[in-house]
């Protein structure tokens, strides 16, 4: 790698485009206000606006996840080092906000190499080159990649430490069981014998301290999934009223999960992109879900996807919990 290229690459090691399949915006907005259940997909949230306010909901009273995870991380930094190692390679799917990494980074013996991967080239590319700043001995790269989608890690240049695949936040909540199952599989693959999956895995707990963290009194979440819809408003021409929808967050004990609406205040008609739309008052359009796992039912599903539990922690509470998982030997 030549200076010229690490100068212009704000001091990376490489940076791989694996041009993940563009999500088509218009035709999955149509596509979901079209079903009886109305739904919008939850990764439109994040344009540049959705992803401030994100920033803000971490840091909502009521959101205890972030300040839970990041606290944990810190109380088993040790443990995490005997872990990983000398000379780690860290490898973080879906990259955001760099904050939990560094407090890995941290914790690690000496780590070897940090690989940001983001559906967002721009992004990756400057998250990872503000951790290459701050780690001048840390070789960095930065992959623009779909993490729902299989990867061939032998087409990155990576040193050969022991793998720690990291993804916090409870992501793995964020789908229904079976993409859970399907992502923990794609998860799985970057691993060989040894190398670890660090997960973060929000708990199962009472419906009102859940429902508080997804509809926070100070209606930063609301304000998420306004965002949402002002953005189909812009962007495809819609007709939407975000006043006459009301943000709702609902515990589901059956199906263990937070499910989020906006709810119609009245009868409401409205186009996006030509198309008419009719919502009754009370009906709902289905904007995301947030599933809660007991330690086993989480370890149930890690084992489905051919993941055994080698390690897991939590905070004094049980609120949340990280766990390591390795590939499962062939038996
Ligand atoms: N992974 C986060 C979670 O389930 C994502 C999240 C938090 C979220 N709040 C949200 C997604 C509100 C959509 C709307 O906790």
């Amino acid at each position: 790698m030549t200076d010229a290229t690490q100068n212009a690459d704000g001091g990376l090691a490489f940076f791989e485009d694996l041009h993940p399949p563009e999500g088509d915006f218009k035709a999955d907005v149509l596509a979901g206000l079209s079903k009886p259940q109305k739904t919008l997909d939850a990764k439109y949230f994040y344009d540049a606006a959705g992803s401030e306010i994100f920033d803000a909901i971490t840091e909502a009273p009521e959101y205890y996840l972030t300040r839970t995870e990041l606290a944990l991380l810190d109380e088993i930094a040790p443990k995490l080092r005997a872990r990983a190692g000398v000379g780690a390679v860290v490898l973080e799917p879906g990259a955001g906000s760099s904050v939990k990494v560094r407090k890995l980074i941290d914790a690690l013996e000496a780590p070897a190499a940090y690989v940001g991967m983001d559906i967002s080239g721009e992004h990756v590319k400057s998250a990872c080159a503000a951790i290459a700043a701050d780690y001048p001995g840390l070789t960095v790269g930065a992959v623009c990649h779909d993490f729902t989608q299989e990867i061939d890690l032998s087409a990155l240049p990576l040193p050969s430490g022991k793998r720690v695949v990291f993804f916090p936040g409870s992501t793995i909540g964020n789908f229904e069981l079976s993409g859970a199952q399907a992502l923990l599989e794609v998860l799985r693959d970057y691993l060989r014998p040894g190398d670890g999956l660090l997960i973060g895995v929000d708990l199962r707990k009472d419906g009102a301290t859940l429902e508080a963290a997804y509809d926070d009194a100070g209606g930063v979440t609301a304000e998420f999934n306004y965002n949402l819809v002002r953005r189909i408003n812009t962007e495809l021409g819609g007709t939407i009223d975000p006043e006459a929808l009301l943000y709702r967050a609902h515990w589901n004990p059956y199906r263990s999960r937070v499910e989020m609406y906006l709810q119609a205040k009245r009868d409401m008609d409205f186009t996006v992109a030509d198309q008419d739309f009719v919502l009754r008052e009370h009906e709902t359009i289905h904007t995301e879900n947030s599933h809660k796992f007991t330690i086993s039912t989480f370890q149930d599903l890690a084992l489905r996807a051919g993941l055994k539990a080698v390690d897991v922690w939590t905070d004094a509470t049980e609120a949340f919990s990280i766990h390591w998982l390795e590939v499962l030997g062939e038996p």
